[in-house]
C-alpha cells in the first residue's frame, strides 16, 4: 500500500486578509511505503506546512491527503504517525522511559505492555542504560534519540520528522543518520524527513524533494540510489554526484536527463 498520496495540494494561510500567504501550491506527491523522502528547501518553502498537511495538524486549502489509504485525518485517529520536531519536547518531570511511554499512555495500552515497548525503542537507539534519567540528565543528542524513541513507539508505519537533527554537532547527527536509517529499516516504516542540509538528504534518501519559495512548491524530486549506507558512502563518487544533482535542483539548474554530471 502507498504510505503517503497528495494530490493537488494548497496551502493559503489568512485567506482573503492583507497577509494572505500562498504556503504551498500544485504539490503532488506520492511516498511509498517503506520509502526515505527527504523535503529540502529554502526557509519559508513550505517545508513544515506540507509535514503539518500530511501530519493532520493543519487542513489543505485544495486537494486531499490520503495515509496508509485514508484520509489524514482518519489516517490520525488510528494513531498511523510518529512526530519528532527540531525541539526533542520532552517533558523535564517525567523519566526518559516514561516520556517513550507517553504515547502509549494516550492510547490507553496497558502498563507491561508499555514498559515493554519503551525498553524496545530505547534499546533501539542505543539508550536502555538511560531509562530511569531525566532528559535535564541527558544530552542533546540523547534527548534527540529519546524523541525518536517516542516518536517509534506505536510503530507508526509513517514517521514525519521536521529537521530534528537541526540543533546537533556533525559527529552525533551522523551517527544519529545511520541509527534512523536503521530503525526505519527494520520497522519497514515510511518516512518524511525535513532538512536544510544536502549532504544530509542524500544519506537518508531513496528521494529528495526539492521546493522552492514564493508561492512554495515541488521543483524536482531526485531520486538516490546508493543501496546501503555506511561509513564507504560518505566517500562514494554516487554520494558527490547525488550533493551536485540536489544543489543544482536547488539552484534551479537542473542537469539534463541522461547527462552524468
Ligand atoms: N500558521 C501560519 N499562519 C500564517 N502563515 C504561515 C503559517 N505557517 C506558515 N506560514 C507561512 O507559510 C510559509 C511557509 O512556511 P513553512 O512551511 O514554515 O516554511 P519552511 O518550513 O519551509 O521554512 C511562510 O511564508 C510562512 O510564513
Ligand atoms: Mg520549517
Amino acid at each position: 500500500m502507498t504510505a503517503v498520496v497528495l494530490e493537488s495540494v494548497s496551502k493559503v494561510f489568512n485567506a482573503g486578509r492583507p497577509d494572505e500567504v500562498t504556503a504551498l501550491t500544485g504539490v503532488d506527491l506520492t511516498v511509498e511505503q517503506g520509502e526515505f523522502v527527504t523535503l529540502i528547501g529554502p526557509s519559508g518553502c513550505g517545508k513544515s506546512t506540507l509535514l503539518r498537511l500530511v501530519g493532520d495538524l493543519i487542513q489543505p486549502s485544495t486537494g486531499t491527503v490520503t495515509v496508509a489509504g485514508k484520509p489524514a485525518h482518519t489516517a490520525r485517529a488510528d494513531q498511523e504517525y510518529g512526530i519528532a520536531f527540531q525541539q526533542a519536547g520532552l517533558f523535564e518531570w517525567r523519566t526518559v522511559q516514561r516520556n517513550v511511554e507517553l504515547p502509549l499512555e494516550l492510547r490507553g495500552t496497558s502498563k507491561r505492555e508499555r514498559r515493554e515497548r519503551a525498553r524496545e525503542m530505547l534499546d533501539l537507539v542505543g539508550l536502555g542504560e538511560f531509562a530511569s534519567h531525566y532528559p535535564a540528565q541527558l544530552s542533546g543528542g540523547m534527548q534527540q534519540r529519546v524523541a525518536i524513541a517516542r516518536a517509534l513507539a506505536v510503530h507508526p508505519p509513517l514517521l514525519l520528522m521536521d529537521e530534528p537533527f537541526g540543533a546537533l554537532d556533525e559527529m552525533t547527527r551522523e551517527r544519529l543518520q545511520d541509527e534512523l536509517l536503521r530503525i526505519c529499516a527494520s520497522t519497514g516504516t515510511s518516512t518524511i524527513f525535513v532538512t536544510h542540509s544536502i549532504p544530509e538528504a542524500v544519506y537518508l534518501s531513496d528521494r529528495v524533494v526539492v521546493m522552492s519559495a514564493r508561492p512554495g512548491r515541488i521543483t524536482e524530486v531526485v531520486p538516490v540510489d546508493l543501496g546501503p549506507r555506511g561509513e564507504a558512502t560518505r566517500q562514494s563518487p554516487g554520494f558527490f554526484t547525488g550533493i551536485t544533482k540536489v544543489r543544482r535542483a536547488l539552484r534551479g539548474d537542473a542537469v539534463p536527463a541522461g547527462a552524468t554530471s
